[in-house]
């Protein structure tokens, strides 16, 4: 495993990190009828990561590993698992990143940034995850209703406090991201990650925030980097009507993605590795060549999936076949996945 530092900070992680939002799914269904993680392969997975040198987790206070939009009964699921997992494993060897903000209860402070959630649900990931600390709390998305200033200060107590280490965003405006790091640097908080989508089919953020990353050294965990697996190219011929895929995604398969996964095709048949392994090694040559830590946050739901791709950290995509993937997706450049919202009115007195 190769281990890089982490934006502008001390941490040092995997160059790939393991994602829970979907773990493996098992047959059996809860009194909800909602079906269950296969818990012994998910911590199998989580255990075999780590054997492979894996040192950085991905979670959510919301996950619950197999449920999409999971209601106030399943969320926390994917925190408890992890945390299980990582039981008898020392704990300082390892990075655990988590993200708060979606709904967690069915009343009026049971979702958002306020200072009152933000304390409640890191006490409450601290206990799922059976920790003392959270090395990266993210910001899971804005929070219009809050001042941001209330959640950056209630952050900076809980990092004086030794819960929190390092905080991060996900999904926030560029704009607000650059007042969120000024604000922060006044309140001794290091914010040093950014977690957004991007992939071969998704790089909306080379538009602004890449350049961002790099101007305030914030590390990149690219989130969906095989594109929900479709950039793995399983999913050509036929999609099973159980996958993941199948429920959510199958407007993906249109013809500029097909030319993409096309390009993809004939440089893993050439430099004689899998479309996925050519997909994860692309995003971490791009943060070489862009001089930022960009870190793969994979998701996995066997073992030989996880294998094939800590298998990439071999493949070297030479730099001519890099060109030709950045030019078969540059058209991905401009197409939002989704509009952000703006927190902050700059009512500055
Ligand atoms: N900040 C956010 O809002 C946010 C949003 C989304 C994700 N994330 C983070 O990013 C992580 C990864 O997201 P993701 O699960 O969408 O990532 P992804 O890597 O794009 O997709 C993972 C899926 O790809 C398939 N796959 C993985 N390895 C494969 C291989 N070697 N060959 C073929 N197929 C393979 C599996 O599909 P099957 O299960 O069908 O086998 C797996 O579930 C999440 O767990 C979460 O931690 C964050």
């Amino acid at each position: 495993m190769k281990y890089i530092r982490f934006g502008n900070s001390g941490l040092k992680v995997s160059q790939i990190a393991l994602g829970t939002w979907h773990l493996p799914e098992s047959n059996e269904v809860d009194s909800f009828n909602i079906n269950k993680v296969d818990e012994p392969l998910a911590l199998n997975i989580i255990k075999s990561a780590i054997d492979n040198g894996i040192n950085f987790f991905d979670t959510a206070n919301i996950y619950h590993g197999v449920m999409q939009n999971p209601d106030v009964y399943h969320t926390g699921n994917s925190e408890r698992i992890l945390g299980k997992a990582l039981i008898g494993y020392d704990r300082e060897s390892l990075v655990i990143s988590t993200k708060i903000m979606g709904r967690m209860a069915n009343h009026p402070n049971g979702i958002g940034l306020s200072r009152k959630y933000v304390r409640w649900q890191v006490n409450e990931s601290l206990k799922r995850l059976k920790t003392d600390y959270i090395d990266i709390l993210h910001m899971h998305m804005p929070d219009i209703t809050t001042p941001i200033e209330e959640t950056l200060d209630t952050l900076s107590a809980l990092v004086y406090n030794g819960l929190i280490y390092y905080i991060g965003e996900s999904h926030f405006h560029p704009y607000d991201i650059i007042y969120i790091l000024n604000y922060s640097r006044t309140v001794h908080l290091q914010m040093i990650s950014m977690q957004e989508p991007y992939n071969l089919i998704d790089k909306y953020i080379e538009k602004d925030k890449i350049d961002i990353a790099r101007i305030y050294g914030l590390g990149i965990m690219a989130y969906m980097p095989l594109a929900h697996g479709f950039l793995s190219g399983k999913y050509i011929n036929e999609i099973p009507p159980m996958s993941r895929f199948y429920n959510n995604l199958s407007e993906y398969i249109n013809p500029e993605n097909i030319k993409v996964l096309d390009k993809i095709n004939e440089i893993a048949r050439n430099l004689d590795a899998s479309l996925a392994q050519v997909s994860i090694s692309y995003i971490i040559r791009k943060g070489e060549l862009l001089n930022i830590p960009i870190v793969p946050v994979v998701g996995i739901t066997k073992i030989e999936q996880l294998n094939e791709i800590v298998d990439s950290l071999n493949l070297k995509i030479p730099d001519d076949y890099i060109k030709m993937l950045d030019d078969v997706s540059l058209q991905f450049k401009n197409v939002p996945h989704e509009d952000y919202k703006r927190i902050i009115k700059y009512n500055i007195n």
